[in-house]
């Protein structure tokens, strides 16, 4: 079986846990494409050849959570030939055999538009930042001026600018237990599953 579930939203919305989840409980393969550009970001020298030259023992570094890494993932996912280097195997992961699910920004407009769920989850800025500070802790501010930072570069750039597709469900957690938006998400895996 063939089947896509594609989720993307900005930094710390839920993309991750609901995607996680739904891996888990449908039994399909999981790909956290934000971490291709992470582990990219991370290699540091000129970000084509280190997209190029991805290998998986780079997606297992300790450092790639950081807020720093997420800055510097968001810069170098702005690059199109980076995009364009690490498109295939996102593409590949997609319609294997067995069902899966990608979380990250293009999933549903660029990578799989074919994707049989799409799920773009959002939450205020304000809401994502304190999730992400609870996480990471330091200055509260400063979290918030970077996932705004981040927003406006993922949202703003010219290739593959993190928006929601024309057919996605969207679900704003902000006010939503993550409970509730795993329920929403399992219900649309299952009314497309049939
Ligand atoms: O999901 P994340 O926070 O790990 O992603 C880190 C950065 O990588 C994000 O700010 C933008 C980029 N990214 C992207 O451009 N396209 C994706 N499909 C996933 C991530």
């Amino acid at each position: 079986m063939i089947f896509t579930v594609a989720i993307d939203g900005p930094a710390a919305a839920g993309k991750g846990t609901i995607g996680r989840t739904l891996a888990a409980r449908f039994g399909f393969a999981h790909l956290d494409t934000g971490l291709l550009y992470r582990a990219v970001g991370a290699k540091g020298g000129d970000p084509l050849a280190a997209a190029r030259s991805l290998v998986p023992a780079d997606l297992e570094r300790g450092d790639l959570r950081s807020q720093e890494a997420g800055q510097a993932a968001s810069r170098v996912a702005a690059i199109p030939e980076v995009r364009a280097a690490l498109a295939a195997f996102q593409k590949d992961f997609a319609r294997r055999e067995g069902g899966a699910v990608l979380d990250g920004r293009d999933i549903g407009t660029v990578i799989c538009p074919e994707a049989e769920v799409k799920l773009y989850i959002t939450a205020s800025a304000e809401v994502r930042a304190h999730r992400r500070w609870l996480e990471v802790g330091g200055d509260e501010a400063k979290v918030l001026a970077e996932v705004r930072e981040r927003d406006a570069r993922d949202m703003g750039r010219a290739d593959a600018p993190l928006r929601p597709a024309g057919d996605a469900l969207q679900l704003d957690t902000s006010e939503m237990s993550i409970d509730e938006a795993v329920a929403k998400a399992v219900s649309a895996v299952e009314a497309r599953l049939g």
